[in-house]
């Protein structure tokens, strides 16, 4: 994991409404020790205050090419020299013609021509600009440039029209910040991941499921994303939005995600399980809703398949990493399940710290013993266990 806390970023706001979500993207920046360098154009000004973003980010801001800030007025030089990376967020569709044809008419916009770093943008405007052939020709540009557009997604606009245009959130924006800077060790690798739980019909309303909020996997699946690789989520319900960039396919029992497993684990690399898969299904669900008996209810259960033994079952089988949720005995229960399970890497937590929160603790069992992975958020979690995954794929490969 590149150190991202030794990160020193410009955050270029031009003037659109979306300017406004600036001030949570510094804050989530700050957050993982970025430090942000805020510059304004004038417009922008309009819609959120430069005290507002001097607040959060902790530092002046500048929006005025003479203002007093650097005694040499050099400022579009100086700014760009100390940075790792410039991100244009909001990049209105006036801002992005600009940068596509080299004008330098204000502190931003002269500050990305005399640049000697990466720039991001991440555009934000009515579907109509964004889509005027105009707008399309410059990104086209800029793309041949060599500059990282994120965005824009569809939806809502504040003009009140629907359609493509509207600014990345966000929290999407901080994780590709995160993502631009990691180098991408998985790059052409492809993953499949299982993720959240299976949900086992009794009849058209009840049924059985393991508690799983999923945001392990998910959290897996993004810092995968984030080292390059080619993700593949098969999920059970979840509450939680598909990383940018993942394929995500839906299921509801294990018997479906047994199915899309076998279906996509063909040129697979690696192999995640994380699903609490349900271990036992009901023999002959309901189709409709069963009536209420005072004489109880008896169920006959089968067991469901154990994808993960497929998996590993198979004449080349990928890189496979299962886990393992205990409520005791953690090491003992893990060390045995990673044998009978044969996986070369099995992570183990306990469910009563794990389950729905948004931070973790993981025990990694492999060959050479164990290894403890302390307790942080799930993402600080996921790329930990990935540059682990990582070092004995590699071994293997
Ligand atoms: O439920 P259990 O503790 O046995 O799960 C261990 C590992 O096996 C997990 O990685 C889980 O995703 C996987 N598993 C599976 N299919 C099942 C049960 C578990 O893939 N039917």
């Amino acid at each position: 994991m590149e150190q991202i806390q030794t990160k020193r970023i410009v955050l270029g706001i031009s003037g659109g409404i979306a300017a406004y979500k600036c001030a949570e993207l510094t804050r989530l920046l700050v957050n993982q020790g970025i430090q942000i360098q805020v510059a304004m154009t004038e417009a922008a000004t309009h819609f959120i205050t430069p005290t507002t973003m001097q607040a959060l980010s902790g530092k002046p801001v500048y929006s005025n090419q003479w203002g007093e800030h650097t005694a040499d007025h050099m400022a579009h030089i100086s700014l760009s020299r100390a940075t790792d990376a410039i991100i244009i967020a909001p990049a209105t569709a006036d801002f992005i013609a600009k940068l596509a044809h080299g004008l330098a008419d204000d502190l931003l916009s002269t500050l990305c021509l005399a640049r000697n770093c990466p720039l991001l943008l991440a555009p934000a405007m009515n579907k109509q600009m964004w889509e005027n052939p105009a707008t399309q020709r410059n990104i086209q540009q800029l793309v041949a440039d060599g500059v990282t557009i994120l965005g824009p997604v569809s939806g809502t606009q504040a003009c009140g029209e629907e359609g493509m245009g509207r600014m990345q959130e966000p929290v999407e924006l901080a994780r590709a910040v995160v993502a631009f800077f990691q180098p991408k060790l998985l790059s052409g690798v492809k993953v499949l991941l299982t993720a959240g739980p299976t949900y086992e019909a009794i009849d058209a309303v009840r049924g059985m499921t393991n508690r799983s909020s999923g945001k392990m996997g998910y959290a897996i699946a993004q810092a995968a994303l984030e080292l390059g690789a080619e993700v593949t989520l098969i999920s059970g319900p979840t509450a939680l939005s598909s990383p940018h960039g993942a394929v995500l396919m839906n299921v509801t029992s294990a018997a479906e995600m047994f199915d899309l497993v076998k279906n996509h684990v063909a040129d697979v690399n690696i192999f995640i399980s994380v699903a609490a898969v349900a271990d036992y299904r009901v023999a002959q669900p309901n189709k409709q809703k069963m009536k209420k008996s005072a004489s109880g209810l008896t169920l006959e259960l089968l067991p469901n398949p154990d994808i993960l033994g497929y998996v590993t079952g198979l004449p080349k089988p990928p890189f496979c990493v299962g886990f393992a949720a205990e409520s005791h005995n953690l090491h003992e229960y893990a060390a045995t399940k990673r044998k009978t399970k044969k996986v070369p890497l099995l992570a183990a937590n306990l469910v009563q710290q794990a389950i729905g929160a948004d931070d973790n603790e993981l025990v990694l069992f492999d060959d050479a013993g164990e290894h403890v992975l302390p307790r942080a958020d799930k993402l600080t979690l996921a790329r930990a266990l990935l540059q682990h995954v990582i070092k004995l794929y590699r071994q293997g490969n």
